[in-house]
């Protein structure tokens, strides 16, 4: 059994004290914390960028998880590198033929790498680059918003996902990201992700550390 981590999205976060967010989370037991950029162009929305994950990297040691939903996202790994990302993860929809190098240069860059793909993308459109992963991202919404529901069809997908990731023999973490509650997260731990990002569910809690506990446990 793989360990359970959890991710808090930080795009839930009061970003007009992003630093002190970012305490708080990580010292609630956050085990990464989620970082969703978006560009307004590979989604219609638009979130932070490299600066925004610099100024708020000094504030703690905790795992930051880049999750880049942009277009061209091989022009920006190394500013996001920089600006001091543990892992960096790049949607399949956004690289298409260019992902296995894409992800090579992110690993390149002395930083973790992963490939994401939306709720309407098979398995198989990643199982050629699986090996180049240390994580595997799978959304169980459509990436642009924090607070949607949760597309239970996702299901089925991670048991494939962790078949394959199985198959490769080594530790590649899967992790589901979108809608998740505490109503869900058994069924999606049972399908065989450990990586669990939570949003909204998260940040409406006044107690942080008791709900991250909660989603770990249960
Ligand atoms: C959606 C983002 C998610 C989102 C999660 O585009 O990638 O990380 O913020 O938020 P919740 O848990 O509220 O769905
Ligand atoms: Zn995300």
């Amino acid at each position: 059994m793989k360990q359970i981590k959890i991710a808090p999205s930080m795009l839930s976060a009061d970003f007009s004290r992003f630093g002190e967010e970012v305490v708080l989370t990580a010292e609630s037991g956050a085990d990464l914390l989620h970082l969703d950029v978006m560009d307004g162009s590979f989604v219609k929305n638009i979130s932070f960028g490299p600066k925004f994950i610099k100024e708020a990297r000094p504030y703690t040691k905790a795992v930051f998880d880049a999750h880049l939903m942009i277009v061209n996202p091989w022009n920006y790994i190394e500013r996001f590198a920089e600006a001091g990302s543990d892992i960096i993860t790049v949607h399949y929809e956004a690289c298409k033929d260019r992902l296995k190098s894409t992800l090579r240069a992110i690993k390149s860059l002395g930083v973790k790498c992963g490939a994401v793909i939306n709720p309407d993308t098979e398995v198989s459109a990643i199982k050629d680059v699986i090996e180049e992963c240390d994580m595997l991202l799978l959304m169980s919404v459509f990436p642009g918003f924090g607070g949607q529901k949760f597309i239970p069809e996702v299901l089925p997908k991670i048991e494939e996902a962790a078949r394959l990731i199985e198959s490769t023999g080594k530790g590649i973490d899967l992790e589901i990201d979108g809608g998740i509650t505490l109503e869900n997260v058994k069924a999606v731990k049972d399908a065989g992700a450990n990586v669990i990002v939570a949003g909204s569910t998260v940040f409406k809690e006044k107690d942080r550390a008791d709900i991250i506990r909660k989603l770990r446990e249960i």
